[in-house]
């Protein structure tokens, strides 16, 4: 049985049944007739304490030192309310070397990132892992009773959604003894071979690791109507901060039939969608966010989860912050991209600490697909800013207009023959249609309350860093 389990309802149902509990070795007391083990076996936060007394089968391994803190433990034994019981109790180990790294006392962040491979064993990221996992499900849950369609985009592509420059290349590299014509699966370098990239032969163009899967979701949704993506992205951006991942997680719905407030709407009802259901499924693994993580979250959320998502247009926003009785380190004026020292004026000083939608930003700091406004200046975008992070959501309405499309690759000298399928989309019963990208580690860090997003992911991929 998992510990959550026998939690439920104060483990009324299975008092007094034998029952084994498997998981590993969170602190060891000994005493002088019996020894007291806090087991975690990962499924909430609560340990289960097992008493063991001389008699114990398998306590010989308790005597001779075997079991510490990190050793993996099979448990069977009666379940009671309190200790000082005489139930029959068995136990077997995997035994864990004394060197296991986190101890009982508290290792820092910093330090638990280079165990990426033990750091689960702690509280910490076993609540983050279940509420990442919680999120997860909230967000398949909540698309799918709205009638979208999940669907699969691509991780290796030719086209650079965001246009920004910020791809890997995918390369494959055979030895230069090897003809290119043969596969290169089964080539065993030779002395003094040099590794060529045989990638362009492989797809017949340069590849990349997608950015988005934006481009891909439009092609569905033009066909099936309201779908969405959650998929793995890459940005190969050099920014070492808290909210950049090389590797990070992103859910693109896309609608069709739909304009930027559609669009709007739904990234709201998004958000207060899944931090409810966190909050009312997660309560214990969310009380210890409360307790150890920042203080307070639960309020916050809540308001969130209850609270109209305010919004403003970015020509509001430029007012508000050259109106704003602070110096930035970056200047503010029209036209200009919202730094996240402005984000977070927005949100967490203007605002107090609500999030905030920003529309219909300036074209020239957008991408190309963004359709342009009757203004011929700006464009229907909109960003979602949050308290402590800054930007959660960025979307659009798409341009569906295939001349204005054209028009704005060729003002940007982006090349339209790649875009040929993207441009038939338009060719061929061009609906109006608006979505959304949403950075699944900014999300799990807003909703925890994680300060690093390293913390909220398991694998970080940053510069300098793909261990594990
Ligand atoms: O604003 P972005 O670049 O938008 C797009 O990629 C659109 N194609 C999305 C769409 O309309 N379908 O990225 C969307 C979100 C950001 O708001 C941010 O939350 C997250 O992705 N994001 C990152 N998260 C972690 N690390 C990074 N390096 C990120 N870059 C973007
Ligand atoms: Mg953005």
């Amino acid at each position: 049985l998992r510990v959550s389990e026998i939690k439920e309802g104060d483990g009324a149902d299975v008092l007094g049944r034998d029952l084994v509990v498997q998981g590993w070795v969170r602190t060891l007391r000994l005493q002088s007739s019996v020894t007291f083990i806090e087991i975690n076996d990962g499924s909430c936060l609560s340990n289960m304490q097992c008493v063991l007394n001389s008699e114990a089968e398998g306590y010989d391994q308790v005597e001779s030192g075997l079991v510490t803190t990190g050793a993996s433990v099979w448990v069977q034994g009666v379940l009671v309310k309190s200790q000082g019981s005489k139930q029959k109790v068995e136990l077997k180990i995997g035994k864990s070397d004394p060197s296991f790294p986190i101890q009982k006392k508290r290792a820092s962040r910093e330090f638990l990132r280079t165990k990426a491979h033990l750091r689960p064993r702690t509280n910490t990221f076993g609540a983050v892992a279940r509420v990442r996992n919680a999120l997860a499900y909230a967000t398949h849950k909540f698309f799918q009773e709205n009638g979208f369609v999940w669907i699969s985009s691509p991780i290796i592509t030719a086209s650079d959604c965001e246009g920004a420059g910020e791809q890997f290349c995918v390369t494959t590299l055979i030895p230069s003894s090897q003809d290119t014509t043969d596969s290169p699966v089964d080539v065993i370098p030779k002395k003094n071979d040099r590794l060529i990239d045989w990638s362009q032969d492989f797809f017949g163009k340069p590849a990349f690791l997608t950015v988005s899967g934006q481009l891909n979701a439009e092609t569905y949704a033009t066909a099936l109507s309201d779908v969405y993506t959650f998929g793995p992205t890459f940005r190969a951006e050099n920014s070492n901060t808290s909210r950049h991942l090389a590797e990070f997680w992103m859910i693109e719905p896309e609608l069709a039939f739909a304009d930027l407030n559609d669009d709007m709407a739904c990234a709201s009802a998004y958000l207060q969608f899944v931090i409810k259901y966190i909050l009312d499924n997660c309560k214990e693994d969310m009380e210890f966010f409360d307790t150890w993580i920042s203080k307070g979250i639960i309020a916050r959320l809540s308001d969130v989860a209850d609270k109209d998502v305010v919004q403003i247009t970015y020509t509001e926003a430029i007012d508000l912050l050259s109106g704003a009785n602070k110096k930035f380190e970056f200047p503010v004026k029209w036209g200009c991209d919202l730094q996240s020292e402005h984000e977070r004026y927005i949100t967490e000083e203007a605002y107090n600490g609500c999030p905030v939608i920003i529309r219909d930003y300036p074209k020239d700091i957008k991408a190309f697909y963004m359709r342009q406004n009757d203004d011929g200046k700006t464009v229907a975008a909109m960003d979602m800013l949050v308290p402590g992070i800054g930007e959660l959501i960025g979307g659009s309405q798409r341009e569906e207009r295939l001349e204005y499309l054209e028009a704005r690759l060729d003002e940007l000298k982006l090349n339209k023959d790649a875009y040929w399928w993207y441009l038939d989309l338009r060719r061929y019963g061009s609906v109006p249609h608006a979505g959304f990208g949403l950075g699944f580690e900014r999300l799990v860090q807003f909703a925890t309350g994680m300060d690093n997003i390293r913390d909220v992911i398991p694998f970080p991929r940053t510069p300098g860093s793909a261990e594990f």
